[in-house]
C-alpha cells in the first residue's frame, strides 16, 4: 500500500468557512467531497485532518494533497 496521497487536482479548492466551526480535510486525496473527507481513506494509512477554521469567509484549500501547510494551499501544487 502506498504512503503517497492521491493527487486530486493539481490546484486549490476555494471554500467559504465559518468561524469556529469544525472540518475534516481529506489527505488521502480520494474522498469525492474535495476538499473535504468522505471516509473514503478508510482502510488506508491516511485519516482526515480536522482544523477548526479562525475566520469567516473563503479559504484555498489544497487539493493536490502535497501542501506543507495543510489544510491550506501552499503553491506547491505548481512543481507536482
Ligand atoms: Fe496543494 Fe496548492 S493545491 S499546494
Amino acid at each position: 500500500m502506498s504512503d503517497q496521497p492521491t493527487i486530486a487536482a493539481k490546484a486549490p479548492a476555494k471554500v467559504t468557512l465559518q468561524a469556529g466551526k469544525d472540518y475534516w480535510f481529506c489527505t488521502c486525496g480520494k474522498s469525492a467531497t474535495q476538499p473535504f473527507c468522505d471516509g473514503t481513506h478508510k482502510g488506508s494509512s491516511f485519516a482526515p485532518k480536522k482544523f477548526t477554521a479562525e475566520k469567516d469567509g473563503d479559504s484555498w484549500l489544497c487539493q493536490c494533497k502535497h501542501t506543507a501547510n495543510a489544510p491550506f494551499c501552499d503553491g506547491t501544487h505548481k512543481s507536482l
